[in-house]
């Protein structure tokens, strides 16, 4: 496979699961061997993706871009050469295992506007997209990422919701801004932490005509692994919310 296959957004509403979900995907898609992957964690305040994967990388993109902007000024190089210098350096932030690649968005230093890290994100994704078959990006939580356009070039948008109204209404100004900004080609929503009748989750998701990929249950192993401080990654194959993961990811996929 020469060129990339899928770019694949995790979005959705604050602490609904989207971490969680990505490393449930990053699991089944590892056990085909099949993909040349890259994961993006692009949550700059709740960078948890590395810990849930067990993989960090030594330098996050803000943390490159800090580095270029200083040596570029201290050498009055011109803008032309700062950005050839991002490029290279951008890989050497890459943290790589037997699996995957791995980069983090990073967060500003100080107070400081999270603007030039997602510019910097937005033209990472356009330049090294075809060095990989698969592109999973765990999203910052709500529109922001969207809405600046750091999406832009996504295939497929996943909207993880749990079973509560609210996160339904985020979904559907995420699926609003996303028509606007972002040219997908597909998008549906995951429902986590199922339990108990969820039929007017059902409902509200019909009314809004938001396609439903699949449902991840509420499940016991994913709450004693984040009590224990256990990687997500190293779940057991037989736990309830990976047998679903799997039927999403063949869903995707196919
Ligand atoms: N299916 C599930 N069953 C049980 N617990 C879950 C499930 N999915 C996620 N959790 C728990 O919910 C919490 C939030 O999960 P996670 O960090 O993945 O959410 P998030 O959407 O990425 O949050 P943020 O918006 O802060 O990035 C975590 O404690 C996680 O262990
Ligand atoms: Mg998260």
């Amino acid at each position: 496979m020469k060129e990339n296959l899928l770019t694949i957004a995790i979005t959705g509403k604050g602490g609904v699961g989207k971490t969680a979900i990505t490393t449930l995907m990053v699991k089944i898609i590892t056990q085909s061997h099949k993909y040349k992957m890259l994961l993006i964690d692009a949550d700059p305040t709740h960078p948890h993706l590395c810990s849930m994967v067990k993989i960090a990388p030594d330098k996050s993109l803000e943390e490159i871009r800090l580095n270029a902007v200083k040596n570029a000024h201290r050498k009055s190089e011109d803008t032309q050469k700062l950005a050839e210098r991002i490029d290279f350096d951008v890989y050497e932030g890459m943290a790589e295992s037997k699996d995957f690649c791995l980069f983090s968005i990073g967060q500003p230093e100080g107070p400081g506007c999270f603007c030039p890290s997602n510019t910097l994100l937005r033209k990472v994704l356009e330049s090294i997209s075809k060095d990989f078959d698969l592109i999973l990006i765990d999203c910052e939580a709500g529109l922001e990422q969207i809405n600046r356009m750091v999406l832009k070039s996504v295939d497929y948008i996943i909207i993880v919701t749990d079973i509560s109204l609210r996160s339904i209404e985020t979904a559907n100004s995420i699926r609003k801004s996303a028509k606007k900004f972002t040219s997908y080609k597909k998008l549906g929503v995951i429902v986590n932490k199922v339990k108990g009748n969820i039929e007017i989750i059902h409902k509200k998701l019909d009314e809004l005509n938001l396609p439903i990929i699949g449902q991840i249950p509420d499940d016991q192993n994913i709450t004693n692994y984040d009590l224990e401080g256990k990687p997500l990654i190293e779940i057991l194959d037989s736990s309830p919310s990976l047998i679903e993961m799997k039927k999403i990811v063949k869903k995707i996929l196919n």
